[in-house]
């Protein structure tokens, strides 16, 4: 069973985000399956890794977005990204290290975070985006 399954609930209405998040949400359902079917540790370090960079390349295109565009709230939303990166980062550091483990607990946190994220934060932001002919 998938993690998390794309819906139009999560268009957010910017092409640009709406098809990072889709990449993003792929990424999570197959890390998820990964675990799910007992992948190795070598094989679920690959994909955990290239979530990880994905991810901060889609909070560098936001920010970017919300520069240019002058988003009044990009402190607050900035935050939320730096808190996420540095959550990661740290389980990063003790996946590799062999002290953590990749389960449907740290899955579920990835989920709710990505769900609640992209349908409040993500919204606001790209609805000010839109408000000034951003599409
Ligand atoms: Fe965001
Ligand atoms: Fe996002």
């Amino acid at each position: 069973m998938s993690l998390l399954n794309w819906s139009s609930a999560f268009c957010v209405g910017v092409t640009e985000i709406d098809d990072q998040h889709k990449k993003l949400v792929d990424m999570a359902n197959r890390l998820n399956d990964a675990m799910q079917i007992g992948q190795g540790r070598e094989a679920l370090a690959k994909i955990l890794n290239e979530l990880v960079d994905y991810t901060v390349y889609h909070f560098g295109t936001e920010e970017k977005l919300m520069s240019v565009h002058q988003y009044p709230n990009q402190a607050a939303h900035k935050e939320e990204h730096k808190k996420l990166i540095a959550a990661v980062s740290d389980f990063k550091r003790k996946f590799d290290t062999g002290d953590a483990a990749i389960t449907s607990e740290i899955m579920n946190f990835l989920r709710d975070w990505l769900t609640k994220h992209i349908l409040q934060s993500d919204k606001l932001f790209a609805k000010d985006l839109n408000s000034k002919g951003v599409k």
